[in-house]
């Protein structure tokens, strides 16, 4: 049970089939995409939570209506790519990083200026990395500290095509410069060091767009992308985030007594790469795929409690497990043996710096933890930990794993800032008690 922030013992373990809410990543591509998209887009499953609203503000300031954001099922009413306006205020995109990267993509070839900003965490976040290839291609770019930091602008300019070498995979910045090539003349190029989450791609795909991904040696992808007269997405369905489910599939899998299952979870690969980890570890484990040729696949993941063993996570493993990296480390916290993470330096730019953040929460727990430039070094207590109090740096993801921890440790913990949470899991606290309370209470 939770209670302002205490997260006590779940002691009969968590048992239960729940479902978690919509996909973050995919809940912001709708609304964003929908927005110029040609008439109206009915997205199912969105997931309303304070990130994801802040991108509905932001395209309503751009002119575009959306209805109903108040519940799962929103419908944005797109009116093209001329159909956005410039805003008349700054746009305050808050916490949400996904707004504050693809949102300057959408407005590139927009002949009006564009501001954005943020909280103090999204002030910190690096932005050279999308405005500079956007000047390239011939939109007109500002921002603090030499056009690397936020707040920004933008001027929508006459884009031609360039072909971009990406220095990290990164999502975000591909799904900028992919929607910045939509309007480009001539075929756009994202060169990928490694494989990245492909909601864009399929997103734009089903939309009509005409976009390529090829796989070279060595790792890299080669992503391409022909200018489109005009997006036509009808239905979007969302499902739930995969990212929110593995608190519960590590909560299970650490929690002795724990037999959990969580449905309608989005399942695409470039974002499982938790699943493979865990299972390296010796995770009790099972997925059942609903229809793999949906655009979106989904399924349910089955997990219970099992005692784990230390693993280590490569760098080209990374941005398939970017958002889980935190929970993992819990797990690994877990296992008997020493896990080693690395390359995962891009945690460092997140919410939060969180590989110190992480390295704190371990630390509060008795784990003895090392911390790399772009690592961690996790030497697991399969004993488990009393407990203790935790500081979540503002960052949802780390909240709910001190959330977790409480719930795995013999005494509770205690979390700074649970109102994070609802960033990305609105409904966390209510899940996890349902989860854990006894067979007859529920
Ligand atoms: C996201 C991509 C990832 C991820 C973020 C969401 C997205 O960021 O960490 O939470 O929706 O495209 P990077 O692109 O910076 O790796």
């Amino acid at each position: 049970m939770s209670f302002h922030g205490f997260f006590q013992p779940a002691a009969e373990g968590l048992r239960g089939v729940v479902e978690v809410p919509g996909d973050k990543s995919i809940s912001h591509r709708s609304i964003l995409f929908g927005a110029v998209s040609e008439g109206s887009v009915v997205v199912n499953g969105f997931l309303r939570s304070a990130d994801t609203l802040a991108t509905v503000d932001a395209v309503r300031a751009l002119g575009v209506s959306v209805e109903s954001p108040e519940s799962g099922c929103v419908v944005v009413h797109g009116g093209g790519w001329e159909g956005l306006r410039e805003p008349e205020d700054v746009i305050d995109v808050r916490n949400a990083g996904t707004l504050m990267r693809l949102l300057p993509g959408l407005v590139a070839a927009s002949p009006f200026l564009t501001v954005l900003t943020g909280d103090e965490s999204i002030r910190r976040r690096p932005m050279s990395r999308v405005l500079r290839p956007l000047e390239a291609m011939g939109a007109r770019v500002w921002g603090r500290a030499r056009n690397s930091l936020p707040p920004v602008g933008i001027i929508g300019g006459s884009l031609h095509a360039c072909e971009h070498h990406l220095p990290v995979a990164s999502a975000q910045v591909k799904s900028c410069l992919l929607l910045a090539g939509l309007r480009a003349s001539g075929v756009t190029v994202v060169v990928e060091p490694g494989v990245s989450r492909d909601h864009t791609e399929r997103l734009l795909l089903s939309g009509g767009a005409r976009i390529q991904r090829i796989a070279e040696v060595g790792g890299s992808v080669r992503i391409t992308v022909e200018p489109l007269e005009a997006l036509s997405l009808s239905e979007i369905t969302v499902p739930g985030d995969f990212s929110s489910a593995a608190f519960l599939i590590v909560a299970a899998l650490i929690i002795p007594g724990s037999a959990l299952t969580v449905e309608k979870v989005g399942l695409n690969p470039t974002r499982t790469g938790l699943l493979a980890v865990l299972e390296r570890m010796g995770a009790h484990l099972s997925v059942s795929s609903y229809d793999s040729l949906a655009p979106e696949p989904t399924g349910a993941v089955h997990a219970e409690h099992r005692a784990l063993s230390a693993t280590d996570v490569t760098p080209e493993e990374v941005p398939l497990l970017i958002d889980e990296l935190p929970v993992w480390a819990l797990a690994a916290a877990k296992a008997s043996g020493t896990s080693r993470l690395r390359g995962a330096g891009e945690l460092r730019v997140k919410e939060s710096d969180r590989l110190a953040a992480v390295a704190e929460v371990l630390r509060a727990l008795g784990v003895r933890v090392t911390e790399y430039d772009d690592g961690l070094d996790i030497v697991g207590r399969p004993e488990g930990w009393t407990g203790g109090a935790i500081r979540a740096h503002g960052d949802h993801r780390l909240a709910m794993v001190g959330a977790t921890a409480g719930l795995a440790s013999s005494e509770g913990v205690h979390v700074d800032d649970v109102a994070c949470i609802d960033v990305s899991f609105p409904g966390f606290a209510g899940t996890m008690d349902l989860l854990s309370s006894p067979e007859g209470d529920r």
